[in-house]
């Protein structure tokens, strides 16, 4: 079978898309599958061939040529972060041409990469959150309103983003709008949560078959203010995997993982952040394509799980091929 491995991106993720599409490609067994990793860029698309020339993908039926043939994937392994392979686009168009992908499908995607809106539905099923403050590039900025509904500190998100890129922890109020002037660097649109104080805990679940699985809970303890771009991939954080927290609390945060993956009719592999504070778990937020680069949190957790990251691979691909 041939596997596109897809990487790259329009947004500030695209290199950490690209360690992630590297690390699916080094994996991904070669007796089984043929694998071709092709890059999107900004200014245009390629495939990159395995001795480096690049070949142009044909965007009305996303296939392209080898050297020997022309060749439509079978099944395409989504590793792009943030926009336009996070948050839908590019699962409506593989969708419509009728080439199945490993990430979430489009409306899941682009529902869940949209934190306000994913927020909204999911409070409506008593999923706990930080309260939030939304605001676009349109609105007239009151910040003693937003103060008043999120208290301090805050953070200053961009909506639809990922990585931290454009996060800031507010601690004080004069500190609100050049949070929020760099937040709209990143996206028009910002969401300001309160700062919820507890322990802030990752979980990857992912289907096999039928089944909904959690891996092992990664504790994220941050050298930094936050965890920010820094502490996530410059080493100035710990990720702890099993979480030092209770096994009630593992089941707890596991089962609600599980209840959210359901809840937002997700495929393939997500990872929720939560906060538990004062025993409860609050959600931060799913990224459906997350990770997979040599610093990321799900090759830790499947590690744990006693999965190599081949075998891990193959369930996500056997679940979607047709
Ligand atoms: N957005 C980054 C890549 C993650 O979720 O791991
Ligand atoms: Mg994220």
């Amino acid at each position: 079978k041939h596997v596109a491995v897809v990487m790259g991106g329009y947004s500030s993720e695209f290199q950490i898309s690209l360690n992630s599409g590297a690390v699916v490609c080094e994996a991904l067994d070669k007796e089984k599958y043929l694998v071709h990793p092709i890059h999107i860029t900004k200014d245009g698309w390629f495939f990159v061939s395995n001795d480096g020339t690049k070949q142009p993908v044909d965007k009305s039926s996303f296939s392209f040529g080898t050297g020997t043939e022309t060749v439509k994937p079978d099944v395409i392994f989504n590793t792009i972060h943030g926009t336009p392979g996070e948050d839908g686009y590019l699962q409506a168009y593989w969708e419509l041409l009728g080439i199945p992908h490993t990430s979430a499908d489009y409306y899941q995607a682009a529902l869940s990469f949209n934190k306000r809106d994913c927020l909204s539905v999911l409070k409506n099923f008593g999923v706990r959150c930080a309260n939030s403050y939304y605001i676009n590039q349109g609105s007239e900025i009151n910040a003693d309103e937003i103060i008043k509904k999120t208290g301090l500190p805050c953070f200053v998100k961009p909506n639809r983003s990922g990585s931290s890129f454009g996060v800031s922890k507010v601690h004080e109020m004069k500190a609100l709008m050049p949070a929020i002037e760099k937040a709209f660097g990143e996206d028009s649109e910002i969401i300001i949560e309160t700062a919820l104080v507890g322990t802030e805990v990752s979980v990857g679940v992912y289907k096999k078959g039928e089944e909904i699985i959690a891996l092992p809970v990664t504790e994220i303890v941050s050298e930094n203010d936050f965890f920010d771009y820094e502490a996530k991939y410059e080493g100035k954080s710990e990720e702890i995997t099993p979480a030092r927290i209770s096994e009630k609390e593992t089941e707890m945060v596991q089962k609600e993982a599980i209840r959210i993956y359901k809840l937002l009719n997700m495929k393939g592999i997500t990872r929720s952040e939560f906060i538990i504070e004062k025993g409860k778990p609050y959600f931060l937020e799913i990224n459906t394509n997350p990770g997979l680069s040599k610093e990321s949190i799900v090759p830790k957790q499947t590690k744990e799980a006693g999965m190599t990251l081949p075998a891990f691979f193959d369930i996500l691909i056997q679940n979607v091929l047709l």
